[in-house]
């Protein structure tokens, strides 16, 4: 999409305004429609830049919400049409086998999750809240992807948004028979999915199906209660709590949960297959230190407390390589103030990229943050693994294919 919607920021006045408030709910759409968090943001943004744009010829004959959803529709429908051409965070692999390296999969079934508070209507009534959260449900939206676009559609309408035959009709430009129809075939393919096991790419594993049923929700944090106020009563018995964002298929954070037993380790990550492979191995180790998000970092971190953590570990995060894609960095001034505010004084964030642009940045964007020091003093202390540093799927890659990667430490110095 090449609309940046500068002109909507920079045109202030009443038809911003009602095009504005709309965009929780075509976020809630795109995503569901598109799977990607990242692309319905871009999806709506284009979506209320064609409205604004249209908005003097907007003749009043339908309502400006369902004139919003027949553009929103088109541009999702754009958006899937062009899907090969779509960009992602790390080049894809080749799919492997469930011990084989972690991979990333293609088209459809890259499904990201996407924060509540992004999609669910502000003022929605608990009934329709609720409606909203499992209708973005990850499982629910992988499963959606399921579905050729039109059905897609039809089907959100109808069942999710809850709107009638007709009014989908005109929305599509098609007729009531033709809407009917599509609903039956989508509700036949979704039938045919276990929506429980959606997202998961290899059905055959059931011990890991049977971890994400059990295992998972006894070790998922409660983002909807206030966490403690000691962090450390979320564990059994330990001294301090360490956070890792993005721990993959879980062996880093495995790894240091092993090795630090009196240190309670939170880990955060979205990609269900990761997670499925981190729970198999927490309990083939039996681990009791490990509690886990399955989610975004962001929404995990708004949720911890100050000064509440001695580490954060974000190893090999996903690069996004493309200027255009920098804004989707983990690294952001927001997210060091963030990190800043989570850490305690003398506590530490580790870095590592194989990507040497990754790694500038970082090293810039720190430079910038006043509550964090470099503690590198040599070329050493970046270039190599810091002491005990177990390794990763990534960091595998990295070496076999030459890439030196980089080791940064940033300390949280004593707040300002
Ligand atoms: C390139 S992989 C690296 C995985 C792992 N750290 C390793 O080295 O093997 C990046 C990981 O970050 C996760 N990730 C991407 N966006 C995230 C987010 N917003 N919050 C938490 N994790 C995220 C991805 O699902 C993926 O597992």
């Amino acid at each position: 999409m090449t609309t940046t919607g500068d002109d909507l920021a920079a045109a202030p006045g009443e038809p911003v305004r009602r095009l504005e408030a709309h965009r929780r709910e075509l976020t809630g759409f795109c995503y569901r429609m598109l799977g990607s968090a990242f692309e319905a943001e871009d999806a709506v943004q284009e979506t209320l830049v064609r409205a604004w744009r249209a908005y003097d010829r907007f003749e009043g004959r339908s309502s400006l919400r369902s004139w919003l959803y027949r553009i929103a529709s088109n541009v999702c429908f754009d958006a899937l049409e062009g899907r090969r051409r779509r960009a992602r965070p790390v080049d894809l692999s080749p799919a492997g086998s469930v011990d084989a390296e972690l991979v990333w999969r293609p088209g459809d079934t890259w499904v990201e999750p996407i924060p509540d508070a992004r999609v669910v209507p502000a003022g929605a009534g608990p009934e329709d809240a609720a409606l909203a959260r499992e209708s973005i449900r990850l499982a629910f939206v992988a499963a959606l992807q399921h579905l050729p676009p039109r059905q897609r559609a039809v089907l959100l309408l109808r069942e999710v948004l809850r709107w009638r035959a007709a009014e989908v009709a005109e929305l599509l430009g098609t007729t009531v028979v033709s809407v009917n129809s599509l609903l039956q075939r989508a509700r036949a393919t979704l039938a045919a999915q276990d929506l429980r096991s959606g997202e998961l790419h290899d059905p055959a594993d059931a011990r890991q199906q049977a971890l994400l049923r059990t295992l998972l929700p006894r070790l998922a944090l409660n983002l909807a209660g206030a966490p403690p106020v000691r962090l450390q009563e979320l564990f059994v018995d330990v001294d301090d709590v360490r956070l890792e964002i993005g721990f993959g298929g879980g062996e880093h954070l495995v790894a240091e949960a092993e090795r630090n037993p009196r240190t309670g380790f939170i880990g955060c990550e979205p990609f269900l297959n990761g997670m499925a492979k981190a729970l198999a191995l927490i309990e083939e180790r039996g681990l009791a230190n490990i509690r886990l998000h399955h989610g975004d970092a962001a929404e995990l971190i708004a949720w911890l407390p100050s000064a509440a953590l001695v580490r954060v570990d974000l190893i090999y995060p996903d690069p996004w390589p493309k200027r255009r894609h920098w804004k989707r960095r983990f690294i952001q001034d927001a997210n060091i103030a963030e990190l800043a505010r989570i850490l305690a004084p003398g506590g530490e964030f580790r870095f590592v990229t194989d990507v040497a642009d990754y790694a500038a940045w970082t090293l810039r964007h720190f430079a910038r943050a006043p509550q964090f020091s470099w503690t590198a003093e040599s070329a050493d202390d970046w270039r190599r693994p810091w002491p005990g540093f177990s390794g990763t799927r990534y960091e595998a890659k990295a070496r076999r294919a030459g890439r030196s990667p980089c080791y940064l430490i940033f300390r949280r110095t004593p707040a300002p």
